[in-house]
């Protein structure tokens, strides 16, 4: 395959990421570009995923978010790659690094486990008032560093 580049996103980027994130009926969810890296391919966007800090309940954590390959390059490494770039970017873990996420296979690869229902109610105010939590087919999964 041709050369991928992961880099950070910039305030043009914005259309691309929008495009790529609707293919799977999500949106930027009051993101900015600057909280995004990018993969490409000969100029073309083909990933992205973001990275939040959040705080809830008076723990602050890190969260990836908005993680997106397009249909054409899924299973190529690509959504690997802009993980694996995301947390170079966090250097010295400085708190817990969190995802939820409906693909956790993918993320347990990446050293996440599974966490349980309570700790998820812990950490996002509206896991806590959502009426679907129960049925909810999100997996929310703590980062290990060590393994
Ligand atoms: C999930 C996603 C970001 C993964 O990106 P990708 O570039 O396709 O993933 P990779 O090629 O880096 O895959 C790495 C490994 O995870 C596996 N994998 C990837 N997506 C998977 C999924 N949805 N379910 C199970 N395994 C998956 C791959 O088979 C591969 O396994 P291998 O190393 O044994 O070959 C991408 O498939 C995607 O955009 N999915 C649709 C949107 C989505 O579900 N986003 C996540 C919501 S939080």
């Amino acid at each position: 395959m041709r050369e991928i580049r992961i880099r950070k996103s910039k305030k043009p980027d914005i259309l691309a990421i929008q495009r790529l994130l609707s293919t799977y009926f999500l949106d930027m969810e009051g993101l900015g570009p600057e909280d995004f890296v990018l993969a490409e391919i000969d100029g073309k966007i083909t990933g992205c995923a973001a990275l939040i800090r959040s705080e809830f309940h008076g723990k602050n954590f890190l969260e990836i978010h908005s993680i997106a390959v397009h249909p054409n390059f899924r299973g190529k490494g690509i959504g690997t790659r802009l993980v694996k770039y995301l947390l170079t970017t966090i250097g010295d873990p400085c708190c817990d690094l969190y995802v939820r996420t409906t693909a956790p296979i993918f993320f347990e690869k990446l050293s996440f486990k599974k966490i349980d229902n309570s700790e998820k109610l812990s950490l996002w105010e509206d896991c806590e008032k959502c009426e679907h939590f129960e049925k909810c087919t999100q997996y929310a999964m703590k980062h290990s560093y060590n393994s």
